[in-house]
């Protein structure tokens, strides 16, 4: 959407993944403090969004949207001015339909009073969910909301949430900042690599002011390994997937924060080119050795080696097979390790990969060599 946002994917933390229902005004405001004192707010993480049951379940009785008064009970306004306070966005949540998913009530016909009031309060990000709409296609559902926001005249994100529904990649470009291209996400590694596959289908309708959504992440939460974790993040950046933290920021283990904060894996995702990489090849048993590769600005490549058999493995790829110059040399460098492996790569390029690790690469060329994407 061409409204001066989302030139690279969004980065920030939304609510929904580890707290669902159980959040309130302290910890937004406890949330806003942690992303700044870890040093996450530093590395671009700047959104800080509300989801679903922040409203009260009836609107007032001038038809407006209220917060809840129990868990909100300063409003929204106030939590915006406090977020602003330390450098961040405040993001919101309502549904293109009569309610939200956990049955608050949705925005379907009253677009335009609830955008003004989102911009009132010093919004600036909007989650716009799919339940009870009526079965009204999401084409018809999503586009009123988008000009609501604009005549606001605040610059208000606009995340569509249609899960995919309705092949959103092929008209949501004009329509919002990104769009789910699946259903929710769960904290399994299956979930997490139905959707990357699901997500990676879409990828030449991704560029600088609309993304795929292939949903927040796990990160942090619980049901995965380091290694799966390692992988998620790395694939969802090279993917150009929002960046939205799903865990508790204020009590993250040292190896969440060593994920999140890995500044190389971030560059990746936020580079200026904005060029969704996706899955190039599979080999062995299943597919299961994958290359995935993107390039970047600068004739760099970015590349992850994803191991998603079921023991450790060797991946190798030729250089041409991503794209690159069979006879040139390339340094690469390491972005987990933190360390460049060699300024002389030609031909090939392998590594041994731990189970369901990632590993992840940038192939920069020695010479002045341009890559053939
Ligand atoms: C839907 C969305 C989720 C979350 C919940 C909240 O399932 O896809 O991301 O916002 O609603 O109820
Ligand atoms: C169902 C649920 C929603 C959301 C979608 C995602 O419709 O009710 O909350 O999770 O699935 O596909």
């Amino acid at each position: 959407l061409n409204n001066g946002l989302a030139l690279s994917p969004q980065m920030g933390w939304n609510s929904w993944n580890f707290f669902a229902c159980n959040i309130n005004d302290t910890l937004i405001r406890e949330t806003a403090d942690a992303l700044v004192s870890t040093g996450l707010a530093d590395l671009g993480y700047n959104y800080i969004n509300i989801d679903d049951c922040w409203s009260y379940v009836k609107r007032g009785n001038k038809d407006q949207l209220l917060p809840d008064p129990k868990t909100f009970p300063s409003g929204i306004k106030s939590l915006a001015d406090y977020v602003h306070g330390k450098g961040l966005k405040l993001g919101i949540y309502s549904d293109a339909g009569v309610f939200t998913c956990q049955v608050r009530p949705g925005s379907l016909h009253h677009e335009n009073d609830d955008a003004a009031l989102f911009a009132s309060w010093g919004v600036d990000y909007l989650k716009y969910d799919n339940c009870y709409n009526l079965g009204i296609p999401p084409k018809e559902r999503y586009p009123p909301m988008r000009d609501a926001l604009n005549s606001t005249g605040r610059q208000i994100f606009y995340s569509l949430c249609e899960w995919g529904q309705d092949d959103p990649a092929l008209w949501a470009g004009k329509v919002g900042n990104s769009w789910r291209t699946t259903d929710d996400i769960q904290d399994t590694w299956k979930s997490m690599t139905d959707i990357a596959d699901k997500n990676n289908k879409w990828a030449s309708y991704a560029g600088p002011g609309g993304w795929n959504d292939p949903d927040m992440l796990e990160v942090g939460n619980g049901g995965m390994t380091f290694a799966e974790y390692r992988a998620h993040f790395s694939i969802w950046a090279l993917m150009k997937a929002p960046l939205l933290i799903g865990c508790d920021v204020r009590n993250m283990t040292s190896q969440t924060i060593e994920i999140l904060s890995n500044k190389e894996v971030i560059q990746v995702n936020q580079d200026p080119l904005g060029v969704q990489g996706r899955r190039i090849l599979g080999q062995g048993k299943g597919g299961c050795r994958e290359v995935w590769a993107g390039p970047l600005s600068g004739n760099r490549l970015a590349v992850a080696l994803w191991n998603r058999c079921s023991e450790t493995v060797n991946i190798t790829m030729s250089l041409p097979a991503v794209g690159l110059d069979g006879s040139s040399a390339y340094s690469v460098r390491d972005l987990w390790k933190h360390e460049t492996l060699s300024a002389n790569v030609v031909g090939t390029f392998g590594a041994q990969v731990a189970v369901h690790d990632c590993k992840m690469y940038i192939f920069t060329p020695t010479v002045g060599f341009s890559a053939s994407w």
